[in-house]
């Protein structure tokens, strides 16, 4: 696995715009809004359209491998050094549910630091660029189609908070049937998410494609020392509404966590297409490729400033990137607008400023 020949190369061609992409996209992006809208008038207060419950706001240092082979020296990990970063870890719903709900989850990380324009209209200066993961491999509703449908199924039961949680539970469960009971047509056996375990545990995934450079990958964070393997798949005892929160505090005020950040590069578009997140690339025809370590040191994950900082004034989306990581695929594409719309209207509600941190000393203690 180390020949570049094999590796597909990126082309601008590669995407492919889907039949009326642009309306879909539109209908998507307004139905978040307005359900967005009704959770805030509930909290009179602005959460994220998805992955609003923060359990822990962390700063920590990521450092590319030396000796990195050539087709993985791409975008930011073509040189070893160390990035600062902050990482946001979330539970997927676009609402503050209890912790025993079971809901994907996900890991966000701000690399600070990285040189190069950016994107996003408004931020090419800053000196940011995120990665945005969930801990499963694929996205079961992985092109604006199906997506259009979940999102319709979640706004037509927006009032209804138990059949949104079903809805929610019902994908980190893989529970077809009751999925289908909401007209959710979705693959048997697929769970979207985790049991009732520590969230320290997981390993979590791009979902979909980027370029990475020359070529394309999907990206992923696996626990890497001993003290986060040992707790994937560790059980929790509490039935604590925070008790996620509670044990990502409790683990940082004493410990160092890390993570190895790997790379999937694409060997064959047909195998492993970048147009559709449900696909999973098969590992025997490409594994995770170690790039980096991500090193999260003791610290206090989550005190009231931190909370608020992470939770009301930064944002995270895959589009504030290096063009070298463009994100690629219809569920990329309608993530462009859909995060800017979020981060927008939390920001505005909430008369916060939307800041790219351009030091760590910026997040707060
Ligand atoms: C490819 C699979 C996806 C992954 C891995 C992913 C991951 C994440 C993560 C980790 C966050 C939390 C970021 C933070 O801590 O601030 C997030 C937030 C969000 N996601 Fe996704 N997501 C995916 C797909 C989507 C799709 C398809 C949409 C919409 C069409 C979407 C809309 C949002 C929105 C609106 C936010 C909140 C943005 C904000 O207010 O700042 N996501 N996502």
């Amino acid at each position: 696995m180390s020949a570049t020949t094999q590796y597909v190369r990126y082309r601008d061609d590669i995407e492919v715009i889907q039949p009326d992409e642009e309306h879909i996209i539109r209908q998507i992006v307004e139905s978040m809004g307005r359900v967005n809208r009704k959770v805030y008038d509930r909290h009179r207060h602005a959460i994220r359209d998805a992955h609003a419950k923060s359990h822990g706001i962390v700063t920590g240092t990521l450092e590319v491998y030396d000796g990195l082979p050539a087709h993985l020296r791409q975008g930011v990990f073509a040189v070893p050094r160390r990035y600062p970063v902050i990482v946001r870890f979330s539970t997927a719903p676009g609402d503050i549910h209890s912790d025993s709900i079971p809901a994907p989850r996900g890991m966000a990380i701000k690399m600070l630091d990285v040189p190069g324009p950016k994107l996003l209209e408004g931020q090419e200066t800053a000196s940011t660029q995120d990665w945005l993961l969930v801990n499963h491999p694929t996205l079961p509703f992985g092109d604006i189609q199906r997506y259009l449908k979940l999102q319709a199924a979640l706004e037509k039961h927006a009032d209804d908070s138990e059949t949104v949680l079903k809805i929610a539970s019902s994908l980190a469960q893989g529970a077809h049937k009751a999925l289908q009971a909401v007209g959710l047509d979705y693959p048997k056996g697929e769970i979207l998410g985790a049991g009732f375990t520590h969230i320290l545990g997981e390993t979590f995934h791009s979902m979909a494609a980027v370029r990475y450079g020359e070529y394309i990958a999907k990206l992923s964070a696996a626990p890497l020392s001993a003290n986060v393997r040992a707790l994937t798949g560790q059980a929790i005892e509490s039935d604590q509404h925070s008790a996620l929160r509670d044990l990502v505090v409790a683990f940082f005020s004493g410990e160092t966590a890390e993570y190895e950040l790997r790379v999937q590069l694409c060997t064959d578009l047909e195998r492993m297409p970048v147009e559709d997140a449900s696909v999973k690339w098969p590992e025997e025809a490409s594994p995770h490729q170690p790039v980096a370590r991500l090193v999260l040191p003791p610290q206090d994950a989550y005190s009231a400033a931190r909370q608020v900082y992470g939770d009301d004034i930064l944002s995270f989306t895959p589009w504030h990137t290096v063009a070298a990581h463009r994100p690629l695929g219809s569920i990329m594409r309608v993530r462009k607008a859909a995060y800017e719309r979020s981060s927008l209207y939390r920001h505005t509600m909430n008369q916060q400023p939307r800041i790219e941190p351009a030091s760590l000393d910026e997040v707060p203690q």
